[in-house]
Formats: C-alpha cells, sequence, structure tokens
C-alpha cells in the first residue's frame, strides 16, 4: 500500500499544510519527514485557523495518526507548547495519535544561539534564516554529536549530554561569536522535565511505518520547505539545512522508493520567498502589495513563524519544471489562485535570459541565476471572484486557461486548485 507524498515546489509556504489537510482524510497517518519549527503550516477549518510548526497538518483529523520523522529536528519546548495549545483547542494529541520517531534530532537553546550568531557574523551575506537553530542541530548531526529524542526515555542520560552539549558550545559561543554562555545546568534541567513528558510518544518511525504499509495503511509524507530550499538541490547557499524535496520523505522517514505512490507538488499560483537570495521574477511596488496582502488575514504573505514579510513575484515555470524534475511529481496542487482575480493580465515566467541566451532550466550556479532576467508571457486574466467555485466549470474560462497553460508547461497535471483558505475551497480538476 502507499505512501503518497506532500512536496512544496517553490520556497516554501506553497501551503502544504492546506493541501496535507486535504489529502489526509483518505489517510491513516501523516508523516513529518523534513525541517522542524522553521515551518509554519495554516490549516483552516471554518472559523479556527491552526498555525503548526512541528505537529503534522494530519492531526486536526482524529482518526489519522501523526509521525515526526528521524528526518525532523526537534525542539522539545516549542512542540510541548504546541500540543498544549492543540490540547485546550479540544484537539487529542495523546501519544496514541502523535509520534516521535527515536531517531529525529533535538534542538537546543544553544542550537538558537549559534544560529543567531552566525546569522550575526555574516552581516551583509546573512542568509536570512528563521534563526529556530535548525542549521546547527543538523550540523550536529552530520557532525555525529548530535542529540537524538531516544534520549528522551533516559532523563539523567539526557541531563548529561545536555550539559556536556551546552558546555561544548559555549567555548565556540563566547571565544569565536563573542556571545553570552548559556547557563549550563538550568538548561539539562529543562531537557529533563522535558523527557518526563516527551518519552511516552517515542517510536522506530520506520518500524511503525512498515508495519502499518504490511497492514494496508495509507500513509501521507508531509514535507516542509520547498524544492528551492533544499540543501543539495535548492539556492545554495540559501537554503535550509535538510532534504525538503521528495526524496527526503525516504530518507526522513526510514521508508524505501518502492513504497511511494503519488507525489504531489504543491505550488502556489505566484511565487514567493522569504530570506536572501535571487529570485528572478520578483516584483515590488503596487502589484507586489496586491499579491502579498496587507497582512490583516492570516493567509496573507507574512511568515507564519516570523511574521516577515515575504518577497514575492509572478509564477515561474522554470522553478516549477525542475520542481517536476527533481521530486517526480505525478501532480501538481495549485493553491491561491483567488489574489489573481482582478489582473486584467497575468504575466507567467516562461523562460529565463541569460547574457542574450534563453534558457528553461533553472542553473545549478547561484551566480548564473542572480543573472537570469525572467521571460514573461502574458495571459488573459478573469474579473470573478473564484472564491466560491467548487468544480472546473464554476471557474471562468480565462482561469481554467491560467491552471492548463501551467500543467502543459510543467508537464504535470493539476489535480487540485485552491481558491481560498477554507478547506472547501477548492476545485477537484
Ligand atoms: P532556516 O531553515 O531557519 O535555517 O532558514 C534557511 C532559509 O530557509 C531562510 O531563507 C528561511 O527564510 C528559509 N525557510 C526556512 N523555513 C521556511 C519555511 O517554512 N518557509 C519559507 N522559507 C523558509
Amino acid at each position: 500500500m502507499p505512501v503518497n507524498i506532500v512536496v512544496g515546489s517553490q520556497w516554501g509556504d506553497e501551503g502544504k499544510g492546506r493541501i496535507t489537510d486535504l489529502l489526509a482524510a483518505q489517510a491513516d497517518i501523516v508523516a513529518r519527514y523534513s525541517g522542524g519549527d522553521n515551518a509554519g503550516h495554516t490549516v483552516t477549518i471554518g472559523a479556527e485557523v491552526f498555525k503548526l510548526h512541528l505537529t503534522p497538518s494530519g492531526i486536526v483529523h482524529e482518526d489519522v495518526v501523526c509521525l515526526i520523522g528521524n528526518g525532523v529536528v526537534v525542539n522539545p519546548a516549542v512542540l510541548l507548547r504546541e500540543i498544549d495549545g492543540l490540547a485546550a483547542r479540544g484537539v487529542n494529541v495523546t501519544p496514541q495519535r502523535l509520534k516521535i520517531c527515536r531517531k529525529a534530532h533535538l534542538i537546543t537553546p544553544a542550537h538558537i544561539a549559534l544560529d543567531k550568531g552566525y546569522e550575526a557574523a555574516r552581516g551583509q551575506e546573512a542568509i536570512g534564516t528563521t534563526q529556530r537553530g535548525i542549521g546547527p542541530a543538523y550540523t550536529d548531526k552530520a557532525q555525529r554529536s548530535g542529540l537524538r529524542a531516544g534520549l528522551l526515555a533516559d532523563v539523567e542520560g539526557l541531563a548529561d549530554a545536555v550539559a556536556a552539549h551546552v558546555e561544548s558550545k559555549n567555548r565556540i559561543l563566547t571565544d569565536v561569536l563573542g556571545q553570552p554562555p548559556l547557563p549550563v545546568k538550568e538548561t539539562a534541567l529543562a531537557y529533563a522535565q522535558y523527557a518526563s513528558r516527551l518519552a511516552p510518544y517515542l517510536t522506530d518511525g520506520s518500524l511503525y511505518l512498515s508495519e502499518a504499509l504490511a497492514a494496508g495503511k495509507n500513509i501521507l509524507a508531509e514535507g516542509a520547505q520547498g524544492t528551492l530550499l533544499d540543501l543539495d538541490h535548492g539556492t545554495y547557499p540559501f537554503v535550509t539545512s535538510s532534504s525538503s524535496t521528495a526524496s527526503g520523505a525516504l530518507i526522513g522517514l526510514g521508508v524505501g522508493p518502492r513504497c511511494v505512490s503519488e507525489i504531489v507538488g504543491v505550488a502556489k499560483a505566484f511565487t514567493s520567498r522569504v530570506g536572501s537570495g535571487p529570485f528572478p521574477a520578483e516584483i515590488s511596488g503596487e502589484a507586489a502589495l496586491r499579491l502579498r496582502g496587507t497582512g490583516a488575514n492570516p493567509w496573507d504573505e507574512y511568515g507564519t513563524t516570523t511574521g516577515r514579510p515575504r518577497r514575492v513575484g509572478w509564477l515561474d515555470l522554470v522553478i516549477l519544471r525542475y520542481a517536476a524534475r527533481i521530486n517526480s511529481l505525478t501532480q501538481l496542487a495549485l493553491t491561491k489562485l483567488d489574489i489573481l482575480s482582478g489582473l486584467s493580465q497575468i504575466p507567467v515566467c516562461v523562460a529565463y535570459d541569460l547574457a542574450g541566451q534563453r534558457t528553461t532550466h533553472f542553473p545549478t550556479d547561484l551566480a548564473e541565476l542572480a543573472h537570469c532576467q525572467p521571460v514573461y508571457e502574458m495571459l488573459p486574466g478573469w474579473d470573478e471572484d473564484i472564491s466560491g467555485a467548487r468544480v472546473w466549470a464554476d471557474l471562468p474560462r480565462n482561469a481554467r486557461q491560467y491552471v492548463k497553460f501551467v500543467a502543459e508547461q510543467v508537464g504535470v497535471p493539476v489535480s487540485l486548485v485552491s481558491v481560498g483558505p477554507a478547506r472547501e475551497q477548492v476545485v477537484v480538476c
């Protein structure tokens, strides 16, 4: 039985949370495979808006079990706050419904201090990280000095490991970055307290999933960030520190490639980016304000985790073709189509001009990307409010043309189009 993957096709913030929520209705298990609380997945059900950072978006479906996979880096303080917040809103977040793989890695205050310290030291070259300690936690994992979630089962062992970890990071903080040291004992004590609450949630994620697959269960793998933020395939160094592409689901959950069935690439009907780095189809001024929104609504283009205004631009099909290739996408879910209503013409970037040469391939070199100029094709817009559309025929002709154009150009069918933040505001194509 299948593992279906939901993956971001752009620079994150594509609306993976709402698409995961939708697809979770057919899943038994929703499993997060990468990233940490740098992510912010929004699920809107009626008047209720859930902003989830670590808990998989399936948690709002009461029959779904959620797993935080081995590929995730977990800040236990944030996770406990999220669990308590969900429980206060009546969501069942017991260890029967939420599981944490023992092989996931823990984020500590030392990772967060290092993230902030390194960003400050980079000055003008700053990556624009979310300052959640993500990079330093994955660095420790790769350096084989990380703290795995399994330690939460051993309160004393964890306290000792955290104390040694903070002592060693304090040397970097003070001697290299000129930052104040962190308290060793208090941090160790705090982690011992987190352990007493989180230990019951621990599991062997890969074993849990393989038994579920053998029992015929459906698994939805929920990605975080997006293809262009992937450590290998993104716009390095302006990327996150994990494998956010579809292949990351295999490593980040401990399942093999033969289990995978559908790979749904989520793409916004325009493009956005948070943080630094080149963005060929970026726009500014009035048009940008129109795409971004004022921030008055939870779905406006402001970071769910950091509140930063997102950079915005027109839809870039060079990026989507690249995402289709890197992730072997079988479907596209196009979000926020309603935001484009009211434009007389809609520019869509179909290729780049690089030093007078037209290219339809996303460059591997960041300096080249920085010199790429967007080549736009103008598509006719529509005036109708499409937020009430529920079936394909409800969409105005030009909106349907826009969706068809994307599918043809990318070579991947569009299976879902979202026309508003609410769960039901979706057109199944
Ligand atoms: P980090 O993941 O906090 O290390 O940040 C690295 C880069 O990824 C920065 O440009 C962030 O803005 C970006 N980033 C990380 N998580 C997200 C996300 O969930 N959405 C959009 N951008 C993100």
